[in-house]
């Protein structure tokens, strides 16, 4: 039997195979409720231009609020020979209001339906993502706040640097999710204007009011050009790019996670809830959802990646080289979502162990640079001077294998003679951090500053 739906010139069905790698219903049916929704809009819009009478403007209205409450109860059957969630739905809705329901496809085609359901489930998904980022932002703020004075190695090269605050080096991320947030915003932003009405790609004859749609979706206004309309995919594209971004975030904080609960490191332990257990080994507590933020961020950025690579040798207007858009882009915004979730109950578990860091935070001479500063602003030598003569001392350090401020004075003198017994109080980790008042800097009253900032601008309006 040749496809009810388009079928009028096809003397034949399509074979198995077409159906198999033309259908999207198995993918797309996860649009249900932004089609039925656009579709509620449209069939609105037909009746207040008398494109469509009114009385089966209705009975479209309410066949499409029983398809709707079928699919949501679990009730309805989603069938492949119908190819993808329009014609499945639209199908439905001819068994429950009869022909009426062929008037519904007017002034429409798939193609700018498809665009529009797009748009709405990546707006929706904007609007949950957004509000993900910020529970987590308030997640890692609250910890800065409470461990504002944690004094813990900061690193380049991942080999100690200088010493700064745990509740500093949390609230790194918290910027980062803030620009985060302001990407998706913008690209929400760009997204929002309505594809509905373009139809096929040169729009339609009928006198349709695109203004109306756009605004009962929700949308700023119509989009302005029907090709355009209907080829792009480049709010998916924007999405998923600010989403790549987050998750590259996520990753390197997962991959801190991973490190500070070695026992090697030791510096936060996470919570039994999210841990898990080794079948073999006993002793082991991994930390399986930090690696699993890391790993799936893989997904986000390939999903970026196919798509670009799906867009990028497309001729104007749709073609269905455009159905790839889908898989991708749900997986990759809902693993987002999923690792996000993930992040905010380990940070808002996590135990720092101060000792330790703090122990952490003096090893590999992490205070050179505050006895370079010393020299500077006591002794008044250029820091060029200083970094010379403080690695000198460092050398000396090492070779008797002890701390800076293990080093006699004596020994000291030998190498720079005006250095004096003051120098030894810049020589430990809490004093070095509550030095760092420079504006961004970690002394632990900027952070507290600072997680307050962020606290009062993350309550709930
Ligand atoms: N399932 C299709 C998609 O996702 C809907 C649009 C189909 N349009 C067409 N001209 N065949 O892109």
């Amino acid at each position: 039997m040749s496809n009810r739906m388009w079928g009028g010139r096809f003397a034949s069905g399509p074979d198995a195979i077409m159906e198999e790698i033309n259908a999207s219903i198995d993918f797309d049916k996860r649009l249900a409720g932004q089609d039925i929704r656009g579709s509620l809009a449209h069939v609105a819009m037909l009746a207040e231009t008398g494109i469509v009478a009114t009385a089966d403007a209705d009975a479209i209205a309410k066949g499409l609020a029983a398809v709707r409450a079928e699919i949501e109860a679990g009730d309805f059957t989603f069938s492949r020979a119908l190819e993808d969630i329009h014609m499945n739905v639209e199908s439905r809705l001819k068994d429950i209001v009869g022909p009426a329901a062929g008037r519904l496809h007017t002034a429409r085609s798939r193609n700018d339906q498809v665009a529009t359901d797009m748009k709405l489930w990546v707006r929706d998904t904007i609007d949950t993502l957004d509000e993900q980022m910020a529970d987590l932002q308030r997640a890692l703020a609250e910890k800065a706040l409470a461990f504002a004075g944690a004094v813990m190695p900061g690193f380049t090269h991942l080999q100690s640097a200088q010493p700064v605050t745990f509740g500093h080096h949390l609230l790194a991320y918290v910027e980062m999710l803030g620009r985060d947030r302001g990407r998706l915003a913008d690209a929400r932003k760009r997204l929002n204007e309505c594809p509905l009405g373009a139809a096929a790609l040169a729009g339609t004859s009928f006198p349709i009011d695109r203004f109306m749609t756009a605004r009962l979706l929700g949308f700023d206004r119509p989009t302005a050009n029907s090709l355009d309309s209907v080829s792009d995919r480049d709010f998916a594209l924007e999405t998923l790019s600010a989403a790549a971004i987050c998750a590259v975030h996520l990753s390197r904080f997962a991959e801190e996670i991973v490190l500070w609960t070695t026992p090697q490191f030791g510096f936060v332990a996470l919570s039994d809830k999210f841990t898990t257990g080794s079948s073999i080994m006993p002793q082991k507590r991994n930390p399986d959802a930090a690696e699993l933020t890391r790993g799936k961020a893989g997904r986000v950025l390939g999903a970026l990646q196919a798509l670009l690579v799906v867009m990028k040798g497309l001729p104007l207007a749709y073609s269905k080289d455009m159905q790839e858009d889908k898989e991708g882009t749900f997986d990759a915004l809902q693993s987002l979502s999923l690792c996000l979730a993930a992040v905010t109950g380990m940070v808002r578990d996590m135990q720092p162990d101060l000792k330790r860091m703090k122990r952490a935070a003096g090893i590999g001479y992490a205070t050179a640079t505050d006895l370079a500063d010393w020299l500077v602003r006591v002794i008044g030598m250029p820091f060029r001077d200083a970094h010379h003569v403080t690695g000198r001392l460092v050398a000396l350090a090492a070779e008797r294998g002890v701390d800076l401020e293990k080093l006699p004075l004596t020994d000291m003198q030998d190498v720079e003679p005006r250095i004096t017994e003051d120098v030894f109080g810049v020589l430990g980790v809490e004093r070095s951090v509550r030095s760092r008042t420079s504006y961004g800097g970690t002394a632990p009253a900027n952070v507290r500053r600072e997680a307050r900032r962020w606290l009062k601008k993350l309550e709930k309006g």
